[in-house]
């Protein structure tokens, strides 16, 4: 890699990196792969200058890049930020956050900048550790109070994924065991606490996969809704693990893509990043899943999710309940993958979720040109449903597959 006057050429898109300089980046499709980045960009008026010459790079880079070569976030610990792709600008622009501040974080978090409940999870482990890089205090009470407020209010950005608290949780107890220690120790473990939150999605993501991987054969026809898949965690994906790994062995699943309204997801996020990687993946509107599995095109559904209560009920994008009960209706097996790390014990029964309401305007407004529904309309926009457990084939985790679902909490 050659640096001069900030920009930045690259043998081969691999040698892209978050870390030691932070780079935004934009690179062309062609495996010569002149990478041009512009470190330390701080205002859109920057990125739009530079920009302007190299545009038509940038989309053939997004369109072309092997996903898994990506990083969906990462710690930049010299510039004290957590860098993400921005999903709100997917497929069209691969652009990547820098966030400092609690604030930025928890506005990409609420506004779907990061998304996906092991993303969140894992921003919110960087976020919080970047928070305790703020605390200016070596008294230790003074610290873990301040730390606690932090996450709360990261906490609050989306209440529906469990991983985000669960995340938190994790970093809070590393405080609270720290007592006695100095606060750069505490600072430490919590950097190191953060990263492997992120290096144990990978790792679970990858199990799921393999699980998944026995309950499929080669040719298979795969339905998947919403986005559970790279970008919704560090690696893989949660649904996506078993399309990755089988694409690897050359399996060559045929994939539907729900495009899942009303964020689009599925269109701009799992038909990007799957065809990204070179699978056969079929973008359809949600109202066609009965269409493709009445003509015998879906031999297994497989969805991520956001909660699974202790009953088993799973809580997941809104649509998946539908699609679960035409898999039924139909004869499909219905899989969801769990990391465990979304599996909430405390939460009874799916109707104990609390299910995240979002504006109108996301039904009403977003991703057209112009409003496509009558001033002052009343709408409902609930951004999850819950999947009753009794429509669900299997539930596959890090652990392995459960099948038979009653008395679930026993068995995880
Ligand atoms: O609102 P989103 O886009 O965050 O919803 C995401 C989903 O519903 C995913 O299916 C779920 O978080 C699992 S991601 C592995």
């Amino acid at each position: 890699m050659e640096v001069s006057d900030g920009l930045v050429l690259f043998n081969h898109p691999r040698d892209y990196s978050f870390q030691s300089p932070p780079y935004d980046e934009v690179t062309s499709a062609v495996d010569v792969s002149v990478l041009f980045s512009l470190p330390r960009m701080t205002g859109e008026g920057d990125r739009l200058r530079w920009w302007g010459h190299i545009y038509f790079l940038e989309v053939r880079h997004t369109m072309n890049t092997n996903i898994l070569d990506m990083e969906t976030l990462a710690l930049d610990e010299e510039e004290r930020a957590l860098v993400i792709i921005d999903q709100t600008k997917l497929p069209n622009r691969a652009e990547y956050l820098h966030l400092k501040t609690q604030g930025e974080i928890w506005t990409a978090i609420r506004e779907l900048q990061v998304r996906g409940a092991p993303a969140i999870g894992d921003a919110a482990a960087i976020g919080i550790y970047l928070a305790a890089l703020e605390i200016d205090t070596d008294d230790y009470n003074e610290f873990a109070k301040r730390f606690h407020e932090a996450a709360g209010y990261l906490n609050s950005s989306r209440p529906t994924a469990v991983n985000l608290s669960w995340a938190l949780n994790r970093m809070e107890a590393v405080v609270k065991n720290a007592e006695g220690k100095s606060i750069p120790e505490i600072r430490t473990l919590l950097r190191d606490e953060a990263l492997r939150i992120k290096q144990e999605d990978i790792d679970i993501c990858k199990k799921i996969g393999e699980h998944a991987l026995t309950l499929v054969k080669p040719g298979d026809g795969l339905l998947t809704h919403c986005n559970a898949g790279q970008l919704a965690t560090a690696k893989y994906g949660t649904a996506t693990a078993v399309m990755y790994l089988g694409h690897e062995k050359g399996y060559n699943f045929k994939i539907y893509a729900d495009e899942t309204r009303p964020l689009l997801q599925g269109a701009r996020l799992t038909a990007y990043e799957l065809s990204a990687a070179g699978m056969d993946v079929t973008l359809i509107c949600d109202n066609m899943a009965a269409t493709v599995m009445k003509n015998g095109w879906i031999n297994a559904v497989f969805v991520g999710c956001d909660r699974v209560a202790a009953n088993g009920d799973v809580a997941n994008k809104i649509g998946t309940s539908g699609v679960a009960i035409l898999a039924k209706h139909y004869g499909i097996p219905f899989y969801v993958c769990a990391p465990s790390s979304t599996i909430d014990l405390a939460t009874p029964t799916g109707r104990d979720i609390q299910i995240e309401q979002r504006p109108p305007e996301e039904v009403t407004d977003m991703w057209y040109k112009e409003r496509m529904a009558p001033e002052g309309i009343n709408v409902y926009n609930p951004a999850f449903d819950v999947t009753d457990h009794e429509l669900i084939t299997a539930i596959i985790t890090e652990v392995g597959v459960i099948r038979d679902l009653t008395e679930f909490s026993q068995k995880v």
